[in-house]
Formats: structure tokens, sequence, C-alpha cells
């Protein structure tokens, strides 16, 4: 008998064998994630398990402890850095098949889920409550709520809503010998605590390197009534900064200000002329929340203050039109192609956060660096929080452009440090990202080597990810 075989036969005692995949074809999609890094050379899992329950994913884990084989988290498989593919091989845990919503409880904010969920099912769930979970990724038609945990993940709106992070009260985890703990209390409903060290924190962003979740308790919020959308066009990069500042200068914090640079309008334009989106050197699309009474007398308050440095600005009060609007904005990956034909839209350097003060700074720069390496990028991205996205475009067949969107991407990550800013906003470190830690953390990183070490001490938990490993 093989490894393989001899691993997936005692897997097949913990849960059900149509449960257990290591048939070699079926394993292939267990390869990548929509990493650049993934799709350049895929890294196949010996065995996929499909567990049910927290007991069965526990059974999987005390397996591979036993035998010191690796195990790796999957959820919807839609991240950036290969955080859910087997940089070593060994068994491939995937949520697909926990993602019920066990609990939604309006009146304590909160509800209770399995991981695998999906993030628009989650919010469907919540609808008829009048709650929502707010962090929005680009991907939350596709991705877990488990995936968006394990990478503290956000989108548009965590502006004014801030990421995951802030909205998980506690979590049920599988340790790396099997056993099962519950942080934030065992049995607390509570929407706060001071109580020990915050054991949840350390959990959400580690990227399933120290323990697998199983189970989420989650804050929620009511859902905003209304809400309208000011697209304002400006002819410099400098004036949507001013704008920022002035909206906080009146007190204002928007639901989000996204940012679309000349190239991003262009794709967009390319594939959505309806949009009739105004030329500039920017765009953004500050969105205003509030009760139904107050919204559009919000929405033209903030609007005088956007017309200060914006050269021309329109209000999206129909919910039927701002739902165009980002519709739009979501599908901006697969718009740039058309724009670019030939050309494929790879992540990779695509998750700077800096400092808002910086992002003209940043985006000139990056700009530079990009003509610099003569490859072609969008930028976009989440501008109330710094988050700067960069899509990059190119032939990955033609490996001369290959090295130099390398090139390109590295620079990127530094400029980002450069500028005190972070690698990476939203979308987590995993493999693509670990050669920055120490340059970010500094002496940080021994910490979170300590803390891994302590708590995983074979290594087995996704390993080559996250703590400065080259893979
Ligand atoms: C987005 C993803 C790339 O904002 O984070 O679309
Ligand atoms: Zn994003």
């Amino acid at each position: 008998m093989t490894l393989t075989a001899g691993l997936a036969s005692r897997l097949r005692e913990i849960l059900p064998a149509d449960r257990v995949i290591d048939d070699p074809t079926t394993l292939i999609p267990y390869a990548y994630d929509a990493s650049f890094w993934s799709l350049r050379s895929r890294r196949m899992p010996d065995v996929v398990v499909l567990p049910e329950t927290t007991a069965e994913v526990s059974g999987v884990v005390r397996a591979a402890a036993t035998s010191g084989t690796p195990v790796v988290a999957r959820g919807g498989g839609t991240g950036q850095t290969g955080g859910a593919v087997p940089a070593r091989g060994g068994i491939v845990i995937s949520f697909a098949r926990m993602r019920r919503v066990l609990e939604i409880d309006r009146t304590n904010l909160q509800c209770l889920t399995e991981p695998g969920i999906v993030y628009v099912d989650l919010n469907a769930a919540l609808a008829p409550h009048g709650l929502f979970f707010p962090p929005d990724p680009g991907s939350g038609r596709a991705c877990s709520v488990g995936g968006m945990v394990a990478n503290n993940a956000s989108g548009p709106h965590a502006v004014r809503w801030g990421t995951t992070s802030a909205y998980v009260l506690g979590a049920e985890v599988v340790l790396a010998d099997g056993s099962v703990i519950v942080t934030g209390g065992q049995r607390s409903k509570a929407l706060k605590s001071s109580s020990g060290i915050d054991l949840t924190k350390l959990f959400v962003g580690s990227e399933g390197t120290l323990g697998i979740i199983t189970r989420l308790r989650l804050r929620v919020q009511p859902r905003p009534a209304a809400r309208a959308v000011i697209l304002a066009a400006y002819d410099d990069l400098a004036g949507t900064v001013a704008t920022m500042d002035d909206l906080f200068a009146a007190g204002i914090l928007p639901a989000t200000a996204e940012l679309l640079d000349q190239s991003a309008v262009k794709a967009l334009m390319a594939w959505k002329p309806d949009l009739a989106l105004p030329d500039g050197e920017a765009v953004l699309f500050i969105e205003i929340e509030g009760g139904k009474g107050e919204i559009a007398a919000s929405a033209r308050e903030a609007e005088k203050i956007v017309q200060r440095r914006a050269r021309l600005t329109r209000l999206a009060e129909d919910e039927a039109a701002i739902q165009r609007l980002w519709a739009a904005r979501a599908g901006l990956a697969a718009a740039s192609a058309l724009v670019f034909p030939g050309k494929h839209r790879v992540f990779a350097g695509e998750d700077l956060a800096v400092p808002i003060s910086e992002i003209p700074r940043t985006v000139r720069r990056a700009r530079e660096i990009a003509a610099e390496t003569g490859i072609t990028v969008i930028f976009y991205g989440h501008f109330g929080d710094g988050n700067v996205h960069s899509g990059i475009l190119i032939d990955p067949s033609d490996p001369d452009e290959v090295n130099r969107a390398d090139d390109l991407a590295d620079r990127l990550h530094r400029l980002a440090i450069e500028v005190g800013g972070t690698v990476t906003g939203e979308h987590g470190t995993g493999a693509v990202r670990s050669r920055y830690m120490r340059a970010e953390h500094g002496d940080a990183l021994d910490v979170m080597r300590r803390v891994k070490a302590a708590l995983d001490p074979q290594g087995i938990m996704n390993p080559g990810k996250l703590y400065g490993d080259e893979v």
C-alpha cells in the first residue's frame, strides 16, 4: 500500500468512504486557489476530506498528528495567496459540507454558524431578521466565512464597518493534536469581554496555522434602512484625500470610499459604457448610509462637501442604480481583460494597504514601477481605509513578462512597507507574502513563531505559510 493509500484508508475509518477523496483526478482542483503562485505550479494534496461535524475534523487532525501529516483547511478556494493550497501535500479539509447557520439571535446581535457557509448565504439567512454581517469581500458570492476569518478579510464597507476581526466573538477550534477548545467563553453570549487573553483574535488571521475553526460566534448588525452613493470625479488624486479629510472634519464617516484610478475607469467603461463614468485621474464611490427619513438630506450634505474638491459629482439614490454601480465594481477584475485582449489578470502584489494620506504617493510610485517593468496595471481599491489593489495584466505564457511581473509585485510589496503600510490589507499572507513578514514585523515575527511552535510543535498545520518561510 502506498503512503497515500494508507492515509486514505485510515481516514475512511473516521469518515464515510465517499467523503474521503484520493483519486488523483478529483484532487486536482484542490491544488489551486486564485493566486498566481498556485497557477504557476500546482501543489497536490494526498487526500481531501469533507467532514460534516467537529468530531470528524478532530478525528482527521488526530490521525494527521499521529502520522506527522500536514493538514490544510479549505473554504471556497477563492484566496489569492495560496492559503488553502497544500504547499507540502498532506490532507486538505474542505468545509464545503459544514455550512449550516445554527442560530440567529437578533436581540443579542449575534449568530452561530459553521465556517463553510458562503458569505452571501450567511447574509441571505440574516436578512429576514433585519441583520447583516458587514465585511463584504469582493469574492462574497463564493468565499466562505471561515476563510474570511482565517484571513481577516474585508472589502469596500470596511471603511465604516471594520474588518472581519471586529465581528468574531468566539470560535470553536480543533487544535493540532485534535483536541477541541472554544474561545471567547465556553458558554458566553456576551458582546464584549475583557476576560483573559483574547484567543479569538489569535486565531483570526492565522490562516489555519494554529488550529482549525469548526464553528463561529459572530457579531451581526442591524442593516441600515437606506443608502445613497456619491460618484465623484477628480482631476488629481490629491483631491480624493482632501475630500476624505473634509468629510472627517464634518463628522462624517462614509460607509465606503471606493477608488477607481483612470485605468480602472477605462476598463469598466469598456465593459459597461452605460455607467457613463466621468474622466479624471480618479473616481470615488462614496456611500452614505442612514434611516429612510434622513438619507436624502445626509447624502446632499455629504455631496456638497465632496464638491469642494471633486470636478464633478453625481448622486445615485435609487437602490437599483446603486446595485448596478456595485455590480460593475465587482466585475472589475474580469473587465480588465476586455481592455487588454490577450492579457490575463493575475493576483500578485495586489493588496497594499497604506495610510490614507499616502495613497496618492503610493499610486503614483506604483504607476512608475509598472512603467519601469513594462507591465500593465490597473489601480483601484478601498480608498477609505487605504487599501490599494493593483490589477496586474500579463500574458502568463510569456516567461519574460512573468519575470517582470514578479519584479513588479516584489517592488509593490516593498513600497507598501516603505510608505508606512502593510503588504496585505485583506487578502492575507499565505505562501505568497510570507517572505515579507520579517521586513514588516521585525522581531514580532519571532513571537509569532514562538506562538506557532507552542500550538503546533510538529508543524503540521498549514506548513509553508505565514512565518517567513520560502515556499
Ligand atoms: C476586491 C478584491 C480584489 O476588492 O479584494 O475586489
Ligand atoms: Zn478588495
